[in-house]
């Protein structure tokens, strides 16, 4: 899968991509993670970005003209599956939104900042509007990278073990159940008996009621799905 991520500040990413998971990810070719300044579409000699929204209102608006220039630039050499946006308007992401847009060949993401960016983009550039929470960050950055390391982690091949992602809370509208290592016993607080019982069977019914019971308790609309 090849990501493409459209930011005026492409250095907010450098810690995230280049750790653990999506650094293994990118040096065994599963990702390939391309980032772009906006800034390097834009014209005269301030290079501007923004400006006032038409209308009034407090903020600064991002303008068409050089993220419709990168855009169009970036998709004659790519063809993308889709054009995202990161906002808080947008669809909320969640496992099964990430499992379908892991299939995805080639993805293009837009990260916004200051109010937002001028509707026009949206209207004929963006193809999908993804959201990661109901708040408010201050720029699409974080979303970003928080989508890029959700999808990236899907990818075949990219975790050790192929079932880890399958197993993850959410797959089957479940919560993971508990997790315990050595030692077996921490000032008088002992791991279940049943985890050392080597009785497979039982040891994932265990499992499988647990995430029910930690489901039930902690997110019950998830039963609902
Ligand atoms: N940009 C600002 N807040 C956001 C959010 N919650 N999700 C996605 N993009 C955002």
């Amino acid at each position: 899968m090849k990501i493409d991520i459209l930011t005026l500040f492409p250095e907010m990413f450098d810690g995230v991509f280049s750790h653990s998971i999506i650094k293994r990810a990118k040096e065994k070719g599963l990702a390939g993670i391309r980032l772009f300044n906006i800034r390097d579409w834009c014209t005269g000699k301030h290079k501007t970005v923004d400006d006032y929204a038409f209308g009034g209102g407090a903020g600064m608006v991002m303008m068409i003209e050089p993220i419709s220039r990168c855009i169009e630039e970036l998709s004659k050499k790519t063809k993308y599956d889709q054009v995202i946006y990161l906002t808080p308007d947008g669809e909320l992401l969640d496992q099964k939104m990430a499992n379908k847009l892991s299939l995805s060949e080639n993805l293009l993401i837009l990260c916004g900042h200051y109010k937002g960016i001028d509707e026009r983009i949206r209207e004929h550039f963006i193809t999908l509007e993804i959201s990661i929470g109901d708040y408010v960050l201050s720029g699409g950055e974080l979303a970003a990278a928080v989508l890029t390391d959700t999808l990236v982690r899907l990818l075949p091949g990219v975790l050790n073990d192929e079932t880890s992602a399958l197993s993850d809370s959410f797959q089957d509208n479940l919560l993971s159940p508990p997790v315990y290592t050595r030692p077996y016993e921490f000032r008088g607080w002992k791991v279940p008996d049943i985890l050392l019982s080597g009785n497979d069977r039982e040891i994932a019914k265990w499992k499988h009621d647990q995430s029910l019971d930690r489901t039930r308790q902690r997110r019950p609309g998830l039963l609902e799905k």
